[in-house]
């Protein structure tokens, strides 16, 4: 059983690769086989949105480390992602690698197996969109999340000596090696608002009554329950957020393939009238050019 440690931070030997390392032994402990991936020791460029990918062209025809990178992703049975809190959110790198599984389709070989993710941060209060991206990239890859922890660890080296934290995560990996024993992928952390990411980030729909996991798109019934407000969210609400196999196969069907035949058919219309802005303004000069490092060139 084979869980990857996947740390995308670019500190190295930072807050986020001790803590996923303390969780890699927990989850040895239990019996699970550890190993790491450093995000930042490989090159990434950018999606381009160039579509090849959609019309069955993968892997990705981009020349850099994606594709190693995804086949380290797809080659074990558990994920453990660590990352710090950038800017309230994830860091680019993360953003940068979720942009790019564009082209994975569903369902993915890593398809409920179960995750966990842990993000060192430094100022409380400052981490509100921290979980998003992870989840949307683990859900993407239709994984269970099983736990989710904010590590407070600001400076270098600072969760070396927080043995609370050390211990939660170190639990935090036991569990998802018990997750590999057991096949029991439900949630084991601390239930959330939302009732599959377990997020507290929810939209106020206009009819001002319905309220939404802007992540996961499941929609609930907002109410107050003795003077505190409370989501109500069905099974079946549950069922048509964004994450079910279903759905995905949904999008799919409904939104991708239907954009393939617009595309198509309004294909000489979006030609004619390219020349009106290819022609307005002088072309910017480009930047410095980075050559892409692929691992044969390294
Ligand atoms: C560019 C940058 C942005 C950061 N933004 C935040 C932030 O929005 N919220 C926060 O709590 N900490 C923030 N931090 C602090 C890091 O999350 C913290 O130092 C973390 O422990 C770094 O983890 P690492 O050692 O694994 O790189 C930021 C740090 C940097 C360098």
């Amino acid at each position: 059983m084979k869980i990857l440690g996947v740390v995308a931070s670019h500190r190295y030997q930072g807050n986020s690769e001790v803590l996923v390392k303390e969780a890699l032994m927990g989850a040895e402990e239990v019996g699970a086989k550890a190993e790491i991936l450093r995000m930042t020791n490989y090159y990434l460029e950018p999606c381009t949105g160039c579509g090849r990918c959609q019309s069955g062209r993968i892997p990705c025809h981009i020349k850099d480390d994606f594709n190693h990178l995804l086949e380290r992703w797809f080659s074990v049975d558990a994920i453990i992602l660590g990352f710090p809190c950038y800017f309230l959110a994830a860091p680019g790198t993360l953003k940068l690698f979720l942009d790019r599984a564009v082209a994975v389709g569903h369902p993915s070989p890593l398809n409920g197996k179960p995750a966990a993710v842990i993000v060192p941060y430094g100022n409380r209060g400052f981490t509100a969109y921290a979980f998003v991206q992870p989840n949307i990239l683990l859900h993407k890859f239709g994984m269970n999340i099983i736990d989710q922890a904010l590590i407070q660890s600001g400076a270098p080296g600072d969760a070396l000596i927080n043995d609370k934290a050390l211990e939660r995560v170190h639990n935090m990996g036991k569990a998802v090696g018990m997750a590999l024993k057991t096949g029991d992928t439900t949630f084991k952390g601390e239930k959330g608002l939302c009732p599959v990411c377990h997020d507290r980030l929810i939209h106020v729909l206009k009819d001002m009554k319905t309220v939404e996991c802007g992540t996961c798109g499941v929609r609930g019934k907002l109410r107050l329950v003795g003077g505190k407000i409370d989501v109500l969210f069905t099974e079946e609400d549950i069922h048509h957020g964004r994450n079910s196999s279903e759905q995905w196969f949904r999008h799919h069907m409904y939104h991708v393939e239907p954009g393939k035949e617009y595309f198509r058919s309004t294909k000489e219309l979006r030609k004619e009238r390219r020349g009106k802005y290819s022609s307005y303004l002088p072309k910017e000069e480009k930047g410095m050019v980075v050559e892409p490092v692929t691992k044969e060139s390294k």
